[in-house]
């Protein structure tokens, strides 16, 4: 889960990072009140989960308060690499920057274990310096028992070659920015840049955070930072009912029992659809290993309210929840649906398998649903569900 800029911001302040002061506005003219409070001059920095704000126009300096309002009219709705910007930050400004540095902590997977990364050499065009000139940005791992103390701390300051002046205070914020990265669950830290200003202070100007959702449970207050706004609305929905619902961009909605079986239904759908007009998953849900019948008719609902959705393929292997159940949640739903005035329009295919197949494919055949059919193999299924949705194209 990314956080905005402003959001970093607070979390940083939070556990002693150096910040400047900043609010968060989505219209223009609060940015006047809020730089006359600042001292007259501010920066309106875009509020946008993209890098390259700078660059793209979004981070300017005011120099006076109607400057300020000028700034923000200029950036607020401008597009950013696809992302709008529906609010900006009127940020304290730094007293003039001497230098720019960068560091970060993250989760380095493929070593199992974190990493600091540090540079002098930090600013906007990090991603040049770390892509042409790899050596001036140090790489150091970081043990999670013993996370980063004081010694550690001056180990990256030492790898990173910082300047002498400058040694200990960044030592300081690398602790506090461990603090961070620990005590808020997240994946990813970054402050670029960590700016020295004329009077030989560190302050972080701009800060990167990605939060571990799967600690979502340990961190009641991470609700707030979910962007209700960016959310898909399905995702949002599925999410509420407890199913596990990604969107993707094919044609064919696919519901499965269990992560396993719904990887592989993916790829003999996305096999499949090479012979029917290139035909791709639309979606995936995933109704568990034990799911209910209520799940069942959840899921669909959900699969269906995707207008992408041309066919869907139901491809359950019962187990705990044997096939009848399955087949019972299935001509449910299609009631259910039919009953709120969302009668289903779209064909779905079924393979039923496993515990009590032939009684789920009897109901299923009893119901006798016209957009109902029922395939016994898995790539036979696929097969037909990828036919009928490049038919619907
Ligand atoms: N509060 C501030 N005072 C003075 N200068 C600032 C301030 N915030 C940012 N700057 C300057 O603007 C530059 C770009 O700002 P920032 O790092 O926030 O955006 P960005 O790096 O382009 O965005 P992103 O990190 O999303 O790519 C900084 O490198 C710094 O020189
Ligand atoms: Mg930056």
């Amino acid at each position: 889960m990314d956080l905005f800029e402003y959001q970093a911001r607070d979390l940083f302040a939070k556990h002693g990072v150096p910040v400047l002061a900043g609010e968060v506005i989505d219209t223009p003219e609060g940015a006047r009140e809020i730089t006359e409070r600042l001292g007259g001059k501010s920066v309106v920095k875009a509020q946008v989960k993209v890098g390259g704000r700078g660059k793209a126009g979004g981070v300017k300096l005011a120099a006076t308060p109607d400057e300020a309002v000028a700034r923000a009219t200029d950036i607020l709705g401008m597009d950013i690499k696809g992302h709008t910007v529906h609010k900006v930050m009127i940020a304290e400004t730094a007293p003039e920057i001497v230098e720019e540095y960068y560091v970060s902590y993250l989760l380095d997977r493929t070593n199992r274990t974190f990493l600091a990364m540090a540079s002098v050499a930090g600013g906007m065009d990090i991603e040049e310096v770390a892509a042409t000139t790899p050596e001036k940005l140090a790489k150091i791992p970081v043990d999670s028992n013993t996370g980063v103390s004081k010694e550690k701390a001056q180990e990256i300051v030492a790898a990173a070659q910082f300047p002498a002046e400058v040694a200990d205070q960044v030592a300081d914020v690398l602790v506090t920015l461990w603090d961070v990265f620990v005590k808020e669950d997240a994946l990813l830290v970054e402050v670029n840049p960590l700016a020295k200003v004329a009077s030989g202070d560190v302050l972080a100007l701009d800060g990167k955070v990605s939060l571990d959702a799967n600690a979502e449970f340990r961190h009641p207050e991470f609700e707030e930072f979910e962007d209700k706004a960016a959310a898909n609305p399905l995702e949002a929905a599925a999410k509420a009912k407890g199913l596990n619902y990604v969107k993707l961009d094919g044609e064919v909605g696919i519901i499965g029992n269990g992560a396993g079986l719904v990887m592989s239904t993916l790829d003999v759908v996305a096999y499949a659809g090479e012979a029917h007009q290139g035909v791709k998953p639309a979606n995936f849900l995933d109704i568990g290993g034990g799911a209910s019948a209520e799940v069942m008719a959840n899921g669909l609902e959900i699969i269906l309210g995707d207008p992408d959705v041309r066919s869907v393929f139901v491809n359950v292997f019962g187990g705990i929840t044997a096939c009848d159940a399955v087949a019972n949640g299935i001509v449910q739903a299609l009631e259910l649906l039919a009953s709120k005035g969302e009668e289903v329009t779209k064909p779905l295919v079924v393979r039923l398998d496993g515990n009590n197949a032939e009684l789920g494919r009897k109901i299923l055949n009893d119901a006798n649903h016209p957009l109902v059919q029922q395939v016994d193999t898995m790539d036979g299924a696929a097969d037909k569900a990828a036919e009928l949705a490049a038919a619907a194209k």
